[in-house]
């Protein structure tokens, strides 16, 4: 998913913007989200050039693994060697291990207290909630929220039976998916997969949706929400360009990560035979939607599909019996589902966020140990969750849940909107604490309109 990469956009959008303001030309809000869009492209480009190329190949950070640099700040100070060959060989058990996964040797759930399961399937009555708690949900299934409540999905629009899936492979497939989600992230980690899974669970049912779409878009719908962020380093695409990844390379600097996550839930589809007996076409045609799904969560490609959205609604030309327009529909549907932490419930939403914001963060702080450009919204010094939040709602989540209200006018859309506002007041409130109880405010920010424009980075 490229969420990361969004809100990269939105610092440097800001920054662009205020270094305007200070030459005192001001713009709408209309203006400044073309602005914003505009930056999309800017931002790789800066990226690349900010990077001092004599240093690349030669910096000692290049080839090493990701994950090793995952180890949360608690275990703290330098990695010793044995804690990076620990690091290694856990990875390496969790990749060898799949191959004994011949029947799993201990279904997780088992060894859950009975009162938890209990309670856990209790939820589960309640899964098409839009106030559904993932995180707890997460707790009671034992870190298998996204195993627990995909079959659940599965079995619940009975696909289970339609396409004569083997239960087994079912979820040896989906222990798989989780297993492939680094626990180590703060944020792109399987419960967010699982909260995106059940975000699309919520919208496939929506009046619109669910009287024209088939089993197999349901399928799709639901398997791509699972797997959108497989495998995610935990860092953004700019960072893994600067540091010659190997990914990077092999997907020319383009949708790197989503096109990762779709290459690796494709290799796990097929690892796990679960659907061996349909016929090749299918397997094929499977496979290739699940790709043109996932690349839809590429962020900086928003503008392309927001503006098809407007054309289409504008024209009232959408029409659900036409496959493709189907098919445009569950990439929205996605998307939305994707980015729609602000517009759950205060409790929920607030936890997402902080969580992101604490992956930007370590990313900047590997970027400062390595001395490389701390990339935008990932510096802990400047940065505040506040305005990342303001800023992500305000340019990326509204523009989408405005339209897809459109699209979609129904209660549930309606809720989103309203918390997407009171969250946004909510993050607006806690920067007015804080600049009034601050003494070093920079004049030039407060003369800037806070309606449309997050205060507060100091570097600005
Ligand atoms: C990707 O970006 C890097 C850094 O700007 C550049 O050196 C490299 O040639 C690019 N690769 C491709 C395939 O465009
Ligand atoms: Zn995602």
């Amino acid at each position: 998913m490229g969420i990361v990469l969004i809100w990269s956009l939105i610092v440097a959008l800001i920054r662009w913007i205020t270094s305007k303001r200070r030459g005192a030309i001001s713009y709408d809000s209309s203006d400044q989200t073309a602005l914003y869009i505009r930056m999309l492209g800017d931002v790789r480009v800066r990226s690349r050039l900010g990077f001092e190329p004599e240093r690349r190949g030669s910096h000692p950070y290049l080839y090493i693994d990701f994950r090793i640099l995952h180890s949360r700040p608690e275990s703290a100070g330098p990695l010793s060697a044995r804690k990076v060959r620990r690091l290694l060989s856990f990875q390496r058990y969790l990749h060898s291990s799949r191959f004994f996964r011949g029947a799993p040797p201990q279904n997780p759930l088992y060894i859950l207290d009975d009162d938890y399961t209990g309670q856990a399937k209790c939820m589960l009555e309640k899964v098409g909630s839009w106030n559904f708690d993932i995180f707890l949900f997460d707790r009671l299934t034992n870190g298998n929220s996204l195993v627990s409540l995909t079959f659940h999905l599965f079995n619940q629009y009975g696909l289970i039976d339609l396409f004569q899936l083997d239960m087994v492979k079912l979820r040896r497939f989906l222990v798989m998916v989780q297993e492939d989600y680094h626990s180590q992230n703060p944020y792109h980690n399987a419960v967010h997969a699982a909260d995106v899974t059940q975000a699309m669970h919520c919208y496939l049912k929506e009046p619109k949706l669910s009287k024209s779409l088939t089993s197999w878009d349901i399928l799709l719908g639901l398997l791509a929400a699972a797997t959108h962020d497989l495998d995610h380093p935990g860092v953004n695409q700019p960072f893994l360009i600067k540091t010659n990844h190997y990914l990077a390379a092999l997907y020319k600097n383009t949708s790197v990560l989503e096109n990762h996550h779709w290459r690796s839930a494709v290799g796990l589809l097929r690892e796990s035979g679960l659907f061996a007996h349909l016929p090749v076409e299918d397997r094929l045609k499977m496979e290739s939607q699940l790709g043109s799904l996932i690349l839809a969560t590429d962020i900086s490609r928003q503008n392309d599909y927001l503006a098809q959205f407007r054309t289409h609604l504008d024209k009232g030309d959408l029409c659900l019996g036409n496959a493709g327009h189907r098919h445009f529909i569950l990439q929205m549907a996605l998307k939305c589902a994707d980015i729609c932490n602000p517009c759950r419930p205060w409790r929920l939403s607030k936890q997402w966020s902080e969580k992101v914001t604490e992956e930007f963060f370590h990313q900047g702080d590997i970027e400062k140990k390595y001395k490389l450009d701390v990339s935008p919204l990932c510096d802990s010094q400047t940065d505040t969750v506040e305005n990342i939040q303001i800023g992500f709602m305000t340019y990326v989540a509204e523009p989408l849940f405005v339209e897809w209200g459109r699209f979609s006018d129904t209660r549930l859309s309606q809720t989103m909107l309203g918390y997407l506002g009171l969250n946004k007041a909510s993050w607006r409130g806690k920067l007015q604490e804080q600049t009034s109880s601050g003494d070093d405010t920079d004049p030039a920010l407060e003369e800037t309109d806070s309606e449309v424009l997050p205060q507060g980075s100091k570097e600005l």
